[in-house]
């Protein structure tokens, strides 16, 4: 059933060409630069009077809601707040009726964002969930039910569950940006040809592993790692050092590349690694200059970056490589990258990487 890979976590990562074709199948018309979202169950009058969204999730899904917080923001011009659910419900939440809330749950089952879900509709709000499994407990808590289609995830590390929610929050927020009148449809077109590239592109990053397996292993044996990045990237750095210390117990963290010099600065040593997502956008050069930060505490940078960025090179030690992108599409294909490196340092150092100590697959009790 591991169809021949040696986990489920290694078969899931190479599933994603799949899962994010199947997640977006029949939903992009990239020649009309349009998406179509009947699953989303509010009408263009109430997309465009939309004031707010609150994303609630836990984990991976809530770096998901994350990297969607800043789409929705740029795309479709919504604030938005991301909440972590167990803090979200035992705050004391400002919302209205105007609020849409919008829990992230891969399994559908996550007790603190189900019990979130249900404390944002005590207000009035109208909530739609982004899920994988049909019929878990959230299809029947929210108005709308919006899903992944990345099949049954049995890796306790979320991989290809995590890439689809993304999926879905692009085409969140092309969808509402297009209705609002705030993302043109030219805008549009290139995000979604841009997004029917990814399979493809991620199946690129896929058949050059090797490259990814040696830095895993040649950096196995540390204690610490950082993971950096801004904007979109600052979420995707929190992933890369939750999945590496969900499944090769390093201690690992992920930083806003700009908060560095506020205090990790002075963790930093020839003994720490650092990743720096340093995808092609406009916070690269400021990346850049975190990077020479980094270097001048003596710190190893492994860069995540573009295929036609030569000039990184220079600055750092080891260069994985993603296919040229959107920049905003990056974050899909930077992860597999960082997906890979989890695993592969785990394999080197003997975890059990289909079952982490002290973790389970889906978290039903607070
Ligand atoms: C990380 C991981 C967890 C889950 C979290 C939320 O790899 O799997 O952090 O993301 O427990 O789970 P769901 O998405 O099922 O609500």
């Amino acid at each position: 059933e591991k169809a021949g890979y040696e986990h489920f976590m290694l078969k899931e990562i190479h599933e994603q060409p799949t899962s994010i074709q199947d997640t977006y199948a029949g939903k992009i018309f990239e020649l009309e630069g349009k998406v179509i979202l009947d699953e989303l169950k509010m009408d263009e009058d109430q997309l465009r009077s939309l004031q707010r969204v609150t994303i609630i999730a836990c984990g991976t899904s809530w770096n998901a809601g994350c990297v969607g917080k800043y789409l929705f923001e740029r795309l479709a011009g919504i604030h938005t707040d991301i909440e972590t659910a167990s803090e979200f419900r035992y705050g004391e939440p400002v919302l209205c009726g105007q609020v849409f809330t919008l829990a992230i749950t891969q399994s559908g089952e996550t007790a603190d964002t189900l019990a979130a879900i249900r404390s944002s509709r005590s207000y009035g709000c109208k909530a739609a969930a982004i899920t994988n499994v049909v019929g878990s407990t959230i299809t029947r808590e929210t108005d709308s039910v919006l899903f992944t289609r990345a099949g049954p995830e049995i890796g306790v590390a979320a991989t290809k569950t995590f890439t689809a929610q993304l999926i879905v929050l692009y085409l969140m927020a092309i969808h509402m940006g297009t209705v609002r009148g705030r993302l043109s449809p030219e805008t549009a077109r290139e995000i979604l040809v841009g997004i029917k590239q990814l399979p493809g592109q991620v199946q690129k990053i896929l058949n050059n592993k090797d490259a990814i397996k040696a830095c895993a292993e040649h950096y196995a044996n540390v204690q610490d790692y950082f993971f950096i990045g801004r904007h979109l990237n600052y979420p995707v750095s929190l992933e890369g050092a939750l999945k590496l210390k969900e499944i090769s117990y390093i201690h690992a963290e992920g930083y806003a590349a700009g908060e560095l010099k506020h205090g990790p600065l002075a963790l930093l040593s020839s003994e720490t690694p650092v990743v720096a997502i340093a995808t092609k956008g406009h916070t690269y050069d400021k990346v850049l200059s975190n990077i020479k930060e980094v270097k001048a505490r003596s710190a190893e940078v492994i860069a995540v970056a573009n295929q036609s960025d030569t000039e990184i090179d220079k600055y750092v030690d080891t260069v994985l490589r993603i296919p040229d992108c959107h920049e905003l599409l990056a974050p899909v294909l930077s992860s597999v990258v960082l997906q890979l490196l989890a695993y592969y340092t785990a394999y080197a150092r003997g975890c059990s990487i289909d079952k982490p100590r002290n973790l389970a697959k889906s978290v039903t009790v607070e």
